[in-house]
This record gives C-alpha cells, sequence and structure tokens, in this order.
C-alpha cells in the first residue's frame, strides 16, 4: 500500500499580501499539488522566477511549476471569467493551465450582480459619509453572502442549464429589487464591464445568462469532485499544499470586523475550503512581513506616516514598493506588530513563520517592535477582538537597532547582518512560534531554509 503524503497550510498572518504566493510556488520544489481553499480573485499573488514577474489572482501559486496540479477547493468563490482570462494570460505566457487545473464543482459562482452590489454598497457608504471597507470591488462579499443564504449558484449549476436559468431569475429579481430601490443603481456612473449588463439600473439576465453558458463551454472540462481527488491524492502519497489568501487579520471572525473579507482565512479552513479532514493539516507555515501592511480601511495600531520623504514609514511604502497586486491601491505601513502575531499563533496553529521582506529594512537605523497596547488605561499583549477595541489600542514599542549592511539575496541566516538576526530572535521569543523561514527578495531562489515544512521532523 503507498504510504500517505505530508501536507502544509500556508497562511497570511497579517493583513494579507506577506508574500505568500512566493513561498509556495518555493515551496513546489517538494508539493505536488497546490489548493486554494478561500477567497477569490481579490487575492494577488507575486512569483519572481528568474527575474520573471507573474501575478496570480485565483490560480494557485504551484502553476508555474511543471508538474504540480492545482486545485480550486469549494471555499473558494469564483468568477468564471477572471478564471479564463488568467488562464489564457498564462499560456500566452507558455504555461499550460488546462491540464493541470481542477475546479471543485462546489463553488459558488461570482456573477455580475454581485460585484455591482459591491461597488454600490462602498459608493452608499461613501455618499453617506460613513467608513468605507476599502473592498476590491470584485464581488467576493455579495457572493459569499448568497453561498450562505442558500441560494446562491455554484459551478455544478453551469452543467444544467435550465437549472442555472431558473436560479438566476430568481437570484436576479431579489438582487435587482436591492440595486435599484436601496442603492440607486440608475443614479450611480457605471463603469465597464458592469455597465454593459445594465438597463434602468438593473442587471439584464440574457448578458448574464449567454456569458455564463459560453463560459461553461470551457470551464467544465477542468471540473470535478475535488474533494474526492484530494483524498486520492493523499492516499497514493502526494504532498499537498494549501495556499491560503488574504491575512488573518482579514478573517472574517477572527480579524478587524468589520474592515475583513468575507472567508475564513485562517488554517483551519484549509480543511473545510477544501474538502479535507483537520487531519490531514500537519503543518502551518505563518507569512509574516518584516512590518506591517494594509490595503483598504480599517483599524491598523503600528500604521506610519508613510507619505512624507525621509521618514520610516515612507523608507517601508518606497523600499518595500507597496502597491497592491489586485488593485494597485497604495498599502498603508507600519511597524512589526508582535501582540498581533500573538493573536494570528493562536487562531492558526502555526508551527513556524517564514519571514519575508526582511530585506526592506535594510538602511534603517532604528526599529520598533510592538510588543503590547495600552487599552483604556490598562496593558493588554494580545491584539483584542474586531475593530473597535483594535481603534483604541495604543502601540507599546521595544526600539532595537537597525543595520547597514545588504540582506538582498542572503541565502544563509548566518549571513545576515547580526542586528537583522537579532530582530527575528527577538520575535520568536516574543511570539512563542520558531522561524524557520526568511525571504530576502521578491526572487524565488532568495530564500533561507531552518526547518523544511514538509519534513517530518
Ligand atoms: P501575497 O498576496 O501574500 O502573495 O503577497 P503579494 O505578492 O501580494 O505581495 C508581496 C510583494 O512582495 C510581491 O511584490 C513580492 O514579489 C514581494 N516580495 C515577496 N517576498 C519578498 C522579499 O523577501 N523581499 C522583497 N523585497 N520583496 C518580496
Ligand atoms: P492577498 O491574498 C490584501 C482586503 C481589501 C479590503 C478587505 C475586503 O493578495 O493577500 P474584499 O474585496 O475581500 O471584500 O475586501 O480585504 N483584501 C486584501 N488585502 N491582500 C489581499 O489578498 C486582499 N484581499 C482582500 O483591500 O480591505
Ligand atoms: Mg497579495
Amino acid at each position: 500500500m503507498a504510504s500517505s503524503g505530508r501536507n502544509v497550510v500556508v497562511v497570511g498572518t497579517q493583513w494579507g499580501d506577506e508574500g505568500k504566493g512566493k513561498l509556495v510556488d518555493w515551496l513546489t520544489e517538494t508539493a505536488t499539488g497546490v489548493v486554494r481553499f478561500q477567497g477569490g480573485h481579490n487575492a494577488g499573488h507575486t512569483l519572481v522566477i528568474n527575474g520573471v514577474k507573474t501575478a496570480l489572482h485565483l490560480i494557485p501559486s504551484g502553476i508555474m511549476r511543471p508538474g504540480v496540479t492545482c486545485y480550486i477547493g469549494n471555499g473558494v468563490v469564483l468568477s468564471a471569467g477572471k478564471l479564463l482570462e488568467e488562464i489564457s494570460g498564462l499560456e500566452k505566457a507558455g504555461i499550460q493551465v488546462r491540464d493541470r487545473l481542477r475546479i471543485s464543482e462546489a463553488c459558488p459562482l461570482i456573477l455580475p450582480f454581485h460585484v455591482a452590489l459591491d461597488v454600490a454598497r462602498e459608493a452608499a457608504k461613501e455618499k453617506a459619509g460613513t467608513a468605507k471597507i476599502g473592498t476590491t470591488g470584485r464581488g467576493i462579499g455579495p457572493a459569499y453572502e448568497d453561498k450562505i443564504a442558500r441560494r446562491a449558484l455554484r459551478v455544478q449549476d453551469l452543467k444544467h442549464p435550465e437549472r442555472f436559468a431558473a436560479k438566476l431569475r430568481e437570484l436576479l429579481s431579489l438582487h435587482n429589487h436591492v440595486l435599484s430601490t436601496y442603492l440607486n443603481s440608475a443614479d450611480l456612473a457605471w463603469a465597464e464591464p458592469i455597465a454593459g449588463y445594465l438597463k434602468n439600473g438593473e442587471i439584464q439576465f440574457d448578458a448574464v445568462y449567454d456569458e455564463a453558458m459560453a463560459h461553461a463551454e470551457e470551464i467544465l472540462p477542468m471540473v470535478g469532485d475535488v474533494s474526492r481527488e484530494l483524498n486520492a491524492a493523499h492516499q497514493a502519497g502526494a504532498c499537498l499544499l494549501f495556499e491560503g489568501a488574504q491575512g488573518t487579520l482579514l478573517d472574517i471572525d477572527h480579524g478587524t470586523y468589520p474592515f475583513v473579507t468575507s472567508s475564513n482565512c485562517v488554517a483551519g479552513n484549509a480543511a473545510a475550503g477544501a474538502g479535507v479532514g483537520p487531519g490531514l493539516l500537519h503543518y502551518v507555515l505563518g507569512i509574516t512581513k518584516a512590518y506591517c501592511t494594509r490595503v483598504g480601511g480599517g483599524p491598523f495600531p503600528t500604521e506610519l506616516d508613510w507619505l512624507t520623504p525621509g521618514t520610516p514609514g515612507y523608507h517601508l511604502s518606497t523600499v518595500g514598493a507597496e502597491m497592491g497586486t489586485t488593485t494597485g491601491r497604495h498599502r498603508r505601513c507600519g511597524w512589526f506588530d508582535a501582540a498581533l502575531l500573538k493573536r494570528s499563533a493562536q487562531v492558526n496553529g502555526l508551527s513556524g513563520l517564514c519571514i519575508t521582506k526582511l530585506d526592506v529594512l535594510d538602511g534603517l537605523t532604528e526599529l520598533q517592535l510592538c510588543v503590547g497596547y495600552m487599552l483604556d488605561g490598562e496593558r493588554v499583549d494580545l491584539l483584542p477582538m474586531g475593530a473597535d477595541d483594535i481603534e483604541r489600542c495604543t502601540p507599546i514599542y521595544e526600539t532595537m537597532p537597525g543595520w547597514d549592511e545588504s540582506s538582498v539575496g542572503v541565502t544563509e541566516f548566518d549571513r545576515l547582518p547580526l542586528n537583522a538576526q537579532n530582530y527575528l530572535r527577538r520575535i520568536e521569543a516574543i511570539t512563542g512560534v520558531p522561524v524557520h523561514m526568511v525571504s530576502t527578495s521578491p526572487d524565488r531562489d532568495h530564500t533561507i531554509l531552518l526547518h523544511h515544512p514538509f519534513s517530518a521532523a
């Protein structure tokens, strides 16, 4: 009998964009399958291989390694159109995708009205003067709402045009009502592509249906029972990599609610979002930037002024090239927050950390490390739950010396500047989670390995 494989979950431990894509790609030297289990094309994962950059949104970051099978699990909300765009972009670059990509038939579909609702809601908040979430405008939240309300159109419905049409009519009657009466969609200035589906503020059935049926033809050959395929691969000895999107502080339950995304981004959801038992998740790697960034609204205790030249925040923003992969928005920047990481370690059960973008700190004279907060006159050592309490937190910092030497491209821990080594050791000591990997540039090869996540010891 074949022995079953060892599996690793990769999660973001902050507010996303920690460098998950780079590390997932690196780990595919060992893994034979990569699985996305939540989120949608709100994700933007960047891979740099031999100087060539690839940005992935829905397709797992194993696609650049020939022979690796990529899976989109049931926990992902899927825009068939965006997936096909991404596939053809990769095909143009000479990457074979269709025979290596498997899509769960249980994925809820993102359809144009979800995008319209997402955009119209943010516009309504802006008009009312209430804080916008700053979503990616990709329809993620509304698609998950339909899933939880048990009315979503799923990938498997694409196989049955009549069933698809009936469900679509029902969904459109609800969402068009909300769009036109509650969100005043007829008065909004719509951009393409959504403008093309709208007439008098309502999404037109024919436009959505015809397009979905055209997508179905291309998508269905890749659709299957991903849960069954993953369990079979595991039994046959495959090493599987579960690729998280977003980050723990964007998790719908454990993040800075309501300034979060609409899925569980924590490691435990790898099981539910892929259709495997939790016992198959053997190791959890927490990808952690050597400082913090966040895109969109919501509290960020250690945020710095990142706009003024000459400030540490400006250094992080510019040297770190902190610009969103998906929306091109600037990422807000701030100091490393160890009290936040403790929350992440707790809710993910982290086995080890990979500290990324350490090189971005090169040249800073001093580093501030947040070790806790003052909240309503009391000291707390763990990030509180939810935006309201986090908003009132004032960080308590420990100061550490920076370093002048370059760490760019270093591949051995002992060759890092001494103060950089001390910084990493201090993070380990405060959070209680061992640093197992370090990343020193966007390039696949510029990675320090201290303990291999796929090794059983
Ligand atoms: P993800 O969403 O977690 O996959 O991260 P993104 O790809 O959105 O953002 C991380 C950015 O940092 C990308 O542009 C990466 O190429 C880049 N990056 C990853 N690791 C490193 C690193 O160690 N050093 C530097 N300077 N850049 C890195
Ligand atoms: P990756 O996988 C960073 C943020 C948005 C917004 C909030 C809700 O690349 O790390 P949504 O469109 O999901 O409803 O937006 O979540 N957000 C991300 N921020 N990285 C991401 O993905 C993100 N995906 C969503 O900016 O604040
Ligand atoms: Mg990203």
